[in-house]
């Protein structure tokens, strides 16, 4: 059986860990803190987590029974479960392919960032340097474009090597390790955190709302978050759901692994603004919060260095364990399409994704462009496909069993969760995306 070929997880908690490990990453840590330093820290945070309830994690599930009951990745799951060979559902397919495309490359540059900040703090720079040095060596080095691209390109590599395992030996293996070393960093930095005189103006901020800061793009900019850290839109999770056995209390795992990305998100915000505060700094700094403002603080710490490795090493792997989900789906469509091998698929893969990286890395046009297109533009699209396909297109007893487990788990749930995906979740994703462009 072709099925049988594909190999797949072996264990419940490898797969937890693998869909924990692509929803963590550089969108938990980086880009959520800035985004609810921008907009208001506890205002942005509840919308946030209401989107997730409402419309993330009714296509986290999706997503997931989609890709078990097919048993093959985003190109082929509308002609596995309808038996359609051409069918205009078949874009979810192709949008996955170009989301991932497009993603790679400047997730790969970020890490790459990463890295190299890991490096800094490894070399002990930080503590020697104001926060103008520290900015300015950050913009020589992304300008150098040479250094990004090598970062970024080692960064893909490592991903390769393990995606080129396949699923046992690689992703789940991988996951099981690096999860828990991450939330055991992200536990110490939470701790420290404690410690600081700014700790309650830090949660403050965090956990008390300040509504004058809600704009529409408030919502815009919440919605493309949820889609970009739970993985969904592009055929993530109905990769994973695809190496999946029949027997998974699909609600409970789910749940469980939103519950993680949604606790990391805001234990990163634990960890940061408090800090932030301590020292005077501004919150709403954007993307050199962690970049810049961090290492500063870092540096006016008792051991900052220790943190600053702690902080930084954290975040290579959260952006690790997401980067190889989103090569695993890349080389998952190809062997679906071309019955390629796996590692001719992970090789063209790497190449695709270097080619990405030189363009992210030499230009801003395209990195801004990567960001925004997929997390607020081709996500929400592939997502709204994904959520009607499996609302309207691929029948509701085939997705009753898979989400079930044959009327084994969460069989009153269902029933809610078929009315946000038939419904509520397409028509927020609508909505939201109307007013975004200004038309509503
Ligand atoms: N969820 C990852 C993060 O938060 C990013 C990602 C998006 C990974 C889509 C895979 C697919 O950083």
């Amino acid at each position: 059986m072709a099925e049988k070929e594909r190999g797949g997880f072996t264990s419940k908690f490898g797969v937890l860990m693998a869909v924990a490990g692509s929803a963590v990453g550089i969108g938990n840590i980086w880009r959520f803190p800035y985004l609810a330093g921008q907009n208001g820290g506890a205002a942005f945070i509840i919308i946030y987590i209401c989107m997730v309830l409402l419309i993330g994690l009714p296509i986290v599930l999706s997503e997931f029974s989609l890709g078990m009951a097919a048993g093959a990745g985003p190109i082929k799951v509308v002609e596995k479960t309808t038996g359609k060979k051409n069918s205009p559902w078949n874009l979810i397919g192709y949008l996955s392919a170009l989301v991932g495309v497009l993603l790679i490359g400047y997730y790969a540059v970020v890490s790459g960032w990463v890295l190299r900040s890991v490096e800094v703090s490894i070399e002990g720079e930080f503590m020697t340097q104001t926060t103008s040095e520290i900015r300015e060596s950050l913009s020589e080095f992304t300008s150098s474009i040479g250094w990004p691209i090598f970062y970024g390109i080692l960064f893909l590599g490592i991903s390769s090597l393990i995606v080129r395992k396949g699923i046992k030996n690689g992703v789940e293996k991988w996951s099981k390790i690096l999860m828990p070393a991450l939330f055991v960093m992200m536990i110490l930095l939470c701790i420290n955190s404690m410690t600081l005189e700014g700790w309650e103006k830090g949660v403050d901020f965090l956990f008390n709302p300040d509504w004058s800061k809600v704009t529409g793009r408030t919502f815009i900019d919440a919605l493309g978050q949820v889609f970009f850290t739970l993985s969904i839109g592009m055929g993530v999770m109905i990769t994973y759901g695809s190496y999946t056995g029949k027997d998974e209390n699909m609600f409970k795992s789910k749940g469980f692994a939103s519950i993680i990305d949604t606790s990391v998100a805001i234990f990163a915000g634990v960890a940061i603004f408090p800090a932030v505060f301590t020292f005077g700094l501004e919150a709403g700094q954007g993307p050199e919060l962690v970049f810049v403002t961090l290492p500063t603080v870092f540096s006016q710490l008792a051991f900052g260095n220790i943190y600053a490795i702690l902080f930084f090493s954290m975040l290579s792997i959260a952006a690790l364990t997401s980067i190889i989900s989103i090569q695993e789906m890349l080389v998952t469509l190809a062997e679906d399409k071309y019955k390629i091998s796996r590692n001719l698929s992970t090789l063209i893969s790497f190449v695709i994704g270097g080619v990405m990286v030189v363009a992210c890395a030499a230009s801003s046009f395209a990195f801004d462009s990567c960001d925004y297109l997929t997390a607020n533009v081709f996500m929400p699209l592939c997502g709204l496909l994904i959520v009607l396909f499996v609302g309207w297109g691929m029948g509701r007893k085939l997705l009753y069993n898979t989400f079930t487990a044959d009327g084994k788990y969460s069989t009153k749930i269902f029933s809610i969760f078929l009315f946000l995906v038939r419904y509520l979740a397409p028509i927020a994703i609508i909505l939201i995306f109307l007013s975004g462009l200004g038309i509503i």
